[in-house]
């Protein structure tokens, strides 16, 4: 058998937990609500908070010491009470019906007393990670903060593991007890199942906006594929490349997109890959009734299907039936279902079928990265072996430095 590029990346389950200090990286960055009248968030879609929770429950029972750090949105390096990580840790303690504790930082004396001296089984999550630029900045004397806080650090932020952030990256490569959680683990077994051995026919259904941001993607996987079905406002790129007219009242593809979908459509031609456009259009917000019937039949024939981006504005109920449909018709398939992006994971969520889905992935941008490289940063690190790319990295595999004059005796000097 091939052997996966997790096959040298430990598991959780090889450590011994018990009474140790875990960092778990995990991603909590959710979506939240509006200040309700007391002023409070709430976390409206709770997905990557419930696929972590395997992870989480595991360590409780092994009588770990849990300390959870993550990021939410982009507070560009300064503290700000819209991105605390409160709303998350109230929900995760909702969720798990134990008490969570909610470090005013994520670093420094306090933090550090208080990681310490954390009983087995109990939960610190830390203040959000990129209040200090640091983070962002895979800092070093940061990440050494963030280092005494761990006896061993595992990953389970599939959704961030495409940054080389200090939590994400550096940290994983001074701790030498490093592994990944079980979510990880998963993520990686349909993302490598897609890219190593799909089950044929394996179609690609795309949406969203922006074919520009996709495109790399796109290539790559041209070579596995066996057709592509395209809705919602990325469509137009690929019409108006294929010289169709784009009526005024829809949304008009960016240069960049059309230019990149005239590209993407000359590679499918040379492969002879089909590629599927809409027919017609919902004024202009969702595919049309022909083409979600056409779109249906040919995705009948499917084993394997990869989707990423809704095919229309489904977030009104009136321009829902294109996303809806095609899911329905999906979900009454048993070929491999793999989802991934907010959006789409959200869409299928609202029609109520993502329990017919194979895999729902916790990952936007780090799902399209790992299709497209095959890999991502902060699940490499994690390779025995696995030297990271900057020349300043210490990497904790090697032999210590002694410390200058750490074991020095001072010598007597006779009198
Ligand atoms: C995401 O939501 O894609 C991840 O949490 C990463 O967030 P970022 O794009 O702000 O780095």
């Amino acid at each position: 058998m091939a052997s996966t590029p997790t096959s040298r990346i430990k598991s959780i389950r090889d450590f011994t937990i018990r009474g140790k200090r875990v960092f778990m990286r995990l991603d909590f960055n959710v979506p939240l609500s509006a200040p309700d009248a007391q002023g409070h968030r709430h976390v409206e879609d709770d997905t990557r908070i419930r696929e972590a929770l395997p992870t989480i429950k595991y360590a409780i029972e092994q009588g770990a010491k849990i300390i959870i750090g993550s990021h939410l949105g982009r507070p560009k390096g300064k503290r700000n009470d819209d991105y605390s990580m409160l709303p998350a840790a109230h929900h995760l303690a909702g969720l798990l019906e134990t008490e969570v504790h909610l470090a005013d930082d994520c670093v420094g004396e306090g933090i550090e007393l208080r990681a310490n001296t954390l009983v087995n089984g109990e939960i610190l999550i830390l203040e959000n990670l990129r209040f200090y630029p640091e983070e962002e900045a895979n800092d070093l004397a940061f990440t050494q903060k963030l280092a005494r806080l761990c006896d061993i650090y595992i990953t389970d932020a599939f959704g961030t593991a495409h940054r080389k952030h200090a939590s994400t990256y550096r940290l994983p490569s001074i701790v030498p007890d490093r592994g990944m959680g079980f979510l990880i683990e998963k993520e990686v077994k349909y993302f490598d199942g897609i890219l190593h051995n799909p089950a044929q026919p394996f179609y690609l259904i795309l949406g969203g906006a922006k074919v520009s941001d996709k495109i790399k993607t796109i290539y790559s996987l041209m070579k596995r594929v066996k057709g592509v079905v395209v809705g919602g406002a990325m469509a137009y790129a690929f019409m108006k490349a294929q010289g169709q007219k784009i009526e005024a009242e829809w949304k008009q593809p960016a240069p960049e997109d059309v230019n990149a979908a005239k590209e993407i459509l000359k590679e499918s031609e040379k492969k002879g890959i089909p590629f599927l456009l809409p027919l017609d259009t919902n004024r202009g917000f969702d595919i049309g009734s022909m083409t979600i019937k056409k779109y249906a039949e040919f995705l009948s024939h499917a084993k394997t299907v990869f989707w990423n981006g809704p095919l229309g504005w489904f977030e009104k109920p009136d321009y829902a039936d294109g996303t809806f449909e095609i899911a329905k018709t999906l979900a009454a398939t048993s070929c491999i279902k793999v989802v991934g992006g907010g959006d789409t994971v959200a869409a299928i969520n609202q029609a109520g079928l993502a329990s017919r889905f194979d895999h729902l992935s916790t990952g936007g941008g780090a799902a399209l990265e790992y299709l497209e490289n095959g890999g991502l940063p902060g699940i490499d690190i994690l390779k025995s072996g696995h030297r990271p790319e900057s020349p300043d990295l210490v990497w904790s595999d090697d032999p210590p430095a002694r410390p200058e004059g750490s074991f020095k005796r001072e010598d007597k000097k006779d009198s």
